[in-house]
């Protein structure tokens, strides 16, 4: 698996994207994100925020424009090597997309099971995130048993739990109260400590207020990066470094991407 090229995880070039015959809803938009930055992606409701980030994890393709993710231009990247770059992604989707036929673990473990850890690694480390964010006493259970906010912890668990090169999250906090958004905002921020690249998608400037980082910002369609963020926010953090917090542990390294 080739390494982003010249430090940049993914980079946008002239990016349009219109749904079917209907206009742009994203319009020229140009950015690079270095690797080891974190950043916020905000704007009012319908500014594209969502379809952003979907062209991110490449479940759209862009409708004219150039997407370099990991150094390689994904418009010339033959469909069968889509998967892998893509397995190097954490996404947590703003409807959750849980397997419900599975338990809170089982949908935790998946990343870390396709990854092919050892099980009692992979028990250990999801009972211990999985307590982390407050759901020690509900492991076993299916997501349709759970509330919204348990289920959006659910799905920032698993996104986070392979220690992916690239987290990628659509208003991960929206269905949480506040102390625990900015508990799980560390959560993002200790997994962008070790090297993960980090993009949060909110609509709550108070909390992008609170927590710091660059912003991407998004209005109808049209985009511009605040101050400094063109090019580089925030210093990359050194790939691989690990710091021996709670956090650290929680974070698993998956086998073979951990680098
Ligand atoms: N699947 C879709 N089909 C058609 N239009 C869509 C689709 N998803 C989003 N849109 C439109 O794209 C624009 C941006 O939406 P979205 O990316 O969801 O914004 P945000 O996440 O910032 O609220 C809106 O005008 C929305 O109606
Ligand atoms: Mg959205």
């Amino acid at each position: 698996m080739p390494h982003e090229e010249n430090g940049r995880v993914i980079e946008f070039e002239n990016v349009g994207l219109r749904y079917g015959l209907g206009p742009e809803v994203l319009q020229d938009v140009t950015f690079s994100l270095p690797a080891g930055s974190f950043h916020f992606l905000v704007g009012p409701s319908g500014a594209g925020k969502s379809s952003l980030l979907r062209l991110m994890y490449l479940a759209l393709k862009p409708s004219r424009g150039l997407i370099t993710l990991f150094g390689r231009d994904i418009a010339t990247t033959p469909r069968r090597a889509l998967p892998a770059l893509r397995r190097r992604i954490g996404v947590v989707f703003q409807d959750f997309r849980l397997l419900n036929h599975l338990s809170a673990f089982d949908n935790v473990a998946l990343p870390l099971r396709v990854a092919g850890n050892r099980e009692d690694d992979v028990r250990k480390h999801v009972i211990e995130l999985l307590s982390w964010v407050g759901l020690k006493d509900h492991v076993g259970a299916r997501p349709p048993t759970l509330s919204g906010g348990q289920q959006q912890k659910v799905a920032i668990a698993r996104a986070v739990i392979g220690r992916p090169r690239l987290l990628l999250a659509d208003e991960p906090t929206g269905n949480i109260d506040d102390k625990m958004a900015f508990r799980l905002m560390h959560l993002f921020e200790e997994l962008n400590k070790l090297g993960t690249t980090v993009v949060i998608a909110t609509h709550n400037e108070a909390l992008v207020a609170r927590v710091g980082h660059g912003c991407l910002r998004l209005d109808q369609g049209h985009f511009a990066a605040e101050p400094g963020i063109e090019g580089v926010s925030g210093s990359p953090a050194p790939v691989g470094r690990t710091a021996g917090g709670t956090r650290d542990r929680l974070l698993r390294s998956s086998a073979g991407d951990a680098a």
